[in-house]
């Protein structure tokens, strides 16, 4: 049995340490203790599966108390300053720990440890190990490196890499759903976004290598997978051939989709984020075709201004969204859309941030993501614009966001009662141990009573009678 921690996801903050247990091949231990937390989005916790996968195959266990751990590591996000913020604090608690067992490595992973690399050692003098989101298999080497009294970096970005035949370890599992990595990096640009500095240059992995994991994570019962990609919609791959034998067909994200889709028809498939430069009707069409593609899409529209889009960098403008946004309604016309927004981006006026709301309006998102603008140094926004739009302002157009959409989550919600779902159970709810909770097809989550003859795994129909802005709630039907 091991233990690991996880905390914070980028889009919601606010989440703190949870433990969690999971079942392992027990591999000839070294006698040393990993400690690892995870901030940021779903990419950086599915990355720490694989730093956790390569270091208990070095004879690693695991803690969920850094105050014992001989290796500490933080697995970290840039994406807004205060994630920075949140991680640098959390440091100075490791601080502590270190002074009483000076042999404590300390390692910094992910997205932050790629943009500043040796300069955190240098501003931060706990840390050991700084290490990119592309050199995770050479962790047993710097950690010897640091065993031998150096300090270690590696920040090497990779065109190829892909983790593909590495078995991750489930992390913070419910033994329900899971995290597919199906692409690392992103070739955007989007003005005001550090990944593609901290993540380098897109790479699709091998689908074979997809499809194997996801029938193993079926054999192991699990009934929920999500497919990760910055930018799902943009994967293709096609197999390298030897010189003079022609390629072998390249497979897109719809073909991918519906690849995983046939694992098993009780296996429910997932998938974010989509970009909507691109995403195609031929997406949709798998979607819509496939009984256990959820009818979810996460849309991020940024800003609802044509002009704020074209310094974004987004390639899309707001007829374009709109028009995807109709293909959508159309094509799978009970089709949950969600979303991120930015507010206060440069030079944005008061008469844009309105088109953001009327945007909003339009396509009535179930859920939404929403943050005020924070410069990231080194992105085009940061060399190009000026960070102009007064905190108190991001902040006034932020609240003004966020209250729209607690009136369309409730909107949306509204529409499911008296309605029966199909839902997954995850577990129980987190504030009452006599009910349990899930989520529909659309991605909603649904709370009702335990009924003695289900268990978590199982899926039940249920049938909602009332909702608040952010839960269903309803009872089990046959
Ligand atoms: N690949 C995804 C987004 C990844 S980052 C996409 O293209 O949609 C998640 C979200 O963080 C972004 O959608 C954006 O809304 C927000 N974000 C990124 N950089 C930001 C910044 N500098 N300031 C505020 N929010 C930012
Ligand atoms: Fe960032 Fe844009 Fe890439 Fe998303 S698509 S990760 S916002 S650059
Ligand atoms: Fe953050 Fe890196 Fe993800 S910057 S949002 S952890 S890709």
């Amino acid at each position: 049995m091991l233990d690991l921690t996880h905390t914070t996801k980028e889009h919601d903050e606010s989440r703190q340490g949870e433990a969690l247990l999971l079942e392992q091949d027990p591999k000839i231990s070294n006698g040393r203790k990993l400690y690892i937390e995870s901030y940021g989005c779903q990419m950086n916790f599915s990355d720490s599966e694989i730093v956790a996968s390569i270091l208990l195959d070095k004879g690693f266990e695991t803690t969920k108390n850094y105050q014992e751990a001989d290796v500490v590591f933080i697995n970290t996000c840039s994406i807004r300053e205060n994630a920075e913020q949140r991680v640098r604090n959390r440091l100075k608690e490791f601080e502590a720990a270190k002074t009483r067992n000076p042999g404590m490595i300390v390692g910094v992973l992910g997205c932050m440890a790629e943009r500043l690399k040796s300069k955190f050692l240098e501003e931060e003098k706990l840390v050991d190990v700084v290490v990119g989101p592309d050199a995770y298999r050479d962790l047993p080497n710097l950690i010897d490196k640091v065993d031998d009294g150096a300090k270690a970096v590696n920040v090497l970005l990779s065109r190829e890499e892909t983790y593909a035949d590495i078995n991750p370890v489930r992390l913070n599992s419910n033994g329900v759903t899971a995290f597919i990595s199906i692409m690392r990096g992103c070739d955007n640009m989007c003005s005001f976004c550090v990944v593609p500095f901290t993540r380098g240059r897109e790479r699709s992995r091998d689908p074979q290598s997809i499809v194997k994991e996801a029938q193993d994570l079926f054999n192991a019962g699990y009934k929920e997978v999500t497919l990760l990609g910055q930018n799902v919609d943009s994967y293709k791959h096609t197999a390298p051939v030897a010189e003079g034998e022609t390629p072998g067909e390249t497979v897109t994200f719809a073909k991918l989709l519906t690849m995983v889709a046939e694992v098993s028809p009780l296996l429910r498939v997932r998938f974010s984020t989509s970009h909507p430069k691109d995403i195609t009707d031929e997406v949709l069409y798998a979607i819509a075709s496939h009984e256990n593609v959820c009818n979810y899409i996460h849309l991020p529209v940024q800003s609802g201004n044509s002009r704020v889009l074209e310094l974004m960098n987004r390639t899309y403008d707001r007829e374009w969204y709109m028009e995807r946004v109709d293909a959508i309604r159309k094509i799978i016309p009970d089709c949950a859309i969600s979303t991120d927004v930015i507010t206060g981006f440069c030079t944005e006026t008061e008469a844009e941030h309105q088109e953001t709301l009327s945007m909003m309006d339009y396509v009535k998102y179930d859920f939404a993501y929403m943050f005020a603008y924070s410069e990231r140094p080194g992105t085009l926004a940061a060399k190009r614009y000026e960070d102009d739009i007064p905190e108190d302002v991001k902040k006034r157009r932020l609240t003004e966001v966020i209250n729209k959409q607690r009136d369309h989550s409730l909107y949306r919600y509204q529409h499911f009662i008296g309605k029966v779902c199909k839902v997954l159970i995850e577990g129980f709810s987190k504030r009452s141990e006599f009910d349990f909770c899930g989520r529909n097809d659309q991605n909603a989550l649904v709370v009702f009573p335990i009924d003695p003859r289900y268990k978590q795994g199982d899926y039940v129909n249920v049938l909602v009678e009332s909702c608040t802005s952010a839960t269903l709630l309803g009872k089990i039907v046959d």
